[in-house]
């Protein structure tokens, strides 16, 4: 099934799986992402699937996730322990090729690394994670700094500072920092793209 066919099944079966905030909120990724795509050269139907699909484990409770997460087999670090939310880009994407079989890999990936990245990052997952950041529900100090620099500079350099902001709301708001974040950051620093 291409990723434009599966668009409209995939919306409405996310518009049952999560509440109207929620759904809201994937759709503007969903169309941040396509924006992005455009402007980075990544196929934009792509990009509006993995934008749709990023959140669908979003509303299920730590509990839940948690059990999920051991029963795909996934290491659950400390930090996922204590902030079981975390886990649902990684459940999310295994829940998402049960849902729809057939569903692009590239896509899952870009679900499943929404949350924090992962050590191989394609354009693709880097649209999502920066659209997740700043579709135009979101309101944080520096959003408007990310949004005007769309276009303005080069993929990695987006990401980097995306990923920059993210990593000074953790450390304000004194929260946990998982070590997958603490890798994508030294990948980011060793690349140069910080
Ligand atoms: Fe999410
Ligand atoms: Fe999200």
């Amino acid at each position: 099934m291409s990723d434009r066919s599966m668009v409209a099944e995939v919306e409405a079966r996310l518009a049952e799986r999560l509440g109207p905030e929620a759904f809201k909120h994937s759709v503007a990724v969903a169309r941040t992402a396509e924006r992005l795509a455009e402007e980075y050269g990544v196929d934009p139907e792509q990009a509006y699937l993995a934008g749709l699909l990023h959140d669908w484990a979003r509303e299920m409770s730590g509990t839940e996730l948690v059990a999920s997460a051991r029963e795909y087999g996934f290491e659950v670090s400390d930090v996922d322990g204590a902030v079981p939310y975390l886990l649902h880009a990684r459940v999310g994407a295994r829940q998402v090729v049960e849902a729809f079989p057939g569903i692009d890999g590239e896509v899952v990936s870009a679900v499943s690394a929404h949350t924090f990245g992962d050590d191989e990052m394609s354009d693709l997952t880097r649209i999502v994670y920066i659209a997740d950041m700043i579709e135009p529900g979101r309101d944080f100090e520096g959003v408007a700094r990310l949004r005007e620099a769309v276009g303005a500079v080069d993929l990695d350099e987006l990401f980097a500072s995306a990923y920059t902001e993210t990593l000074l709301h953790l450390v304000r708001s004194r929260r946990h920092i998982h070590p997958q974040t603490v890798a994508v950051w030294n990948a980011i620093v060793e690349r140069g793209d910080s």
